[in-house]
């Protein structure tokens, strides 16, 4: 698979413990106007390990972000829970203080997390300060720039972010996350916003810092051609659950889920007809029962699952993500026959 970005697929790090663990996470927002409560985050297993990149895709609205702001402790959740460094998580806001050092959000929109008035140098002190940093801040502020690519930092530290490019801001972003020196990184949609020149340098970037300070990352995306390549692993996610997770070359080059076929069908670079998914568009407030897929699957509509034995299933069971010794792991009741 080919994009405009056109980096080598990342080599898988050791498999290790997990660094942050989601177990049957659920996040529902009260329903507006007496509607039911939007479930946008609705049985979330995901584990993330040290030195691993994972990629979060799915359709806008499917709950990515939502997920993600629950990783870094910014949403409770209604039920399940996240564990990091084998600790669940403690929501009291000194500890919570304490893990924001440790796991930092970086943003899509670089214009949108820095703050107009504030020098770069500012913007990626601010961090070290709110955390009551000790050492040399002058330092450290240098330190991180440089890690991010802006070089000599000394020329950027009195620039505003009016004066630098789009992919600069992105890097200040960038320095102001690793100057506090985290274990994982979460990233929302970061190159969403940039131009297709500078997203390969950013994304070159990230794999860079991995190999570099054995970072971790959760990389948020709608772009399957980014998830292939900056992640070891994928996670497909649809109406608020993950339906599909595994090594990227397995997952994108051999999708067992129908959405994930899907999704991967209509990239340019796709082989064979491209699948257009019919019904409703992802409604948290109404998800239906069985697979949650089910009213839009191309499988169960063409028949397939019909055959396979399973029909029925598709209509009234629901199904989490079925575990499997290492691999892929699928929640589809079409693919668990199919074999
Ligand atoms: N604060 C909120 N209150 C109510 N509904 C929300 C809130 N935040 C997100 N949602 C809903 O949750 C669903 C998932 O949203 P989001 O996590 O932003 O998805 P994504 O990042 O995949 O586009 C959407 O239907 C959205 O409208
Ligand atoms: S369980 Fe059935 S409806 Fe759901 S994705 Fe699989 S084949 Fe389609
Ligand atoms: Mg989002």
């Amino acid at each position: 698979m080919t994009t405009e970005t056109t980096l080598e697929p990342a080599s898988p790090p050791e498999r290790s413990a997990p660094l942050l663990t989601a177990s049957d996470l659920h996040i529902a927002f009260p329903g507006r106007r007496g509607a039911d409560p939007a479930r946008a985050v609705d049985g979330v297993d995901l584990d993330i390990r040290r030195g691993e990149i994972v990629a979060l895709v799915g359709e806008s609205g499917c709950g990515k972000t939502t997920l993600a702001r629950s990783l870094l402790g910014l949403v409770p959740p209604t039920s399940g829970r996240v564990t990091f460094d084998g600790k669940p998580l403690d929501y009291r806001s000194r500890a919570l203080k304490a893990y924001r050092k440790r796991v930092q959000l970086v943003l899509q929109d670089p214009s949108g997390s820095l703050n107009p008035r504030h020098t770069v140098y500012e913007a990626v002190a601010e961090g070290l300060r709110i955390h009551g940093y000790g050492g040399d801040e002058r330092a450290a502020v240098g330190d991180a720039l440089s890690r991010a690519g802006l070089r000599p930092p000394e020329r950027f530290f009195l620039r505003y972010p009016h004066e630098l490019s789009g992919g600069q801001r992105q890097r200040v972003v960038i320095a102001g996350a690793l100057v506090l020196e985290p274990e994982l990184i979460v990233a929302d949609e970061p190159v969403a916003s940039l131009d297709a020149s500078v997203r390969g340098e950013i994304l070159a970037l990230l794999l860079r810092l991995r190999e570099e300070l054995g970072l971790s990352a959760l990389v948020v995306t709608h772009d399957l051609g980014l998830a292939w390549n900056i992640a070891d692993r994928v996670a497909v996610m649809y109406l608020g659950r993950i339906v599909e997770t595994g090594a990227v070359e397995d997952v994108l080059t051999a999708p067992q889920h129908p959405y994930t076929q899907a999704l991967l069908s209509v990239l340019p670079e796709a082989e064979g007809e491209p699948v257009v998914l019919t019904g409703e568009p992802p409604d948290p407030s109404r998800v239906p029962g069985g697979c949650r897929f089910h009213a839009r699957c191309q499988i169960l509509a063409g028949g397939e699952a019909e055959r396979a034995g399973v029909a029925s299933d598709c209509r009234t069971k629901d199904l989490p993500v079925l575990s499997g010794a290492g691999g892929t792991q699928v929640a589809c009741h079409w693919a668990a026959v199919r074999g």
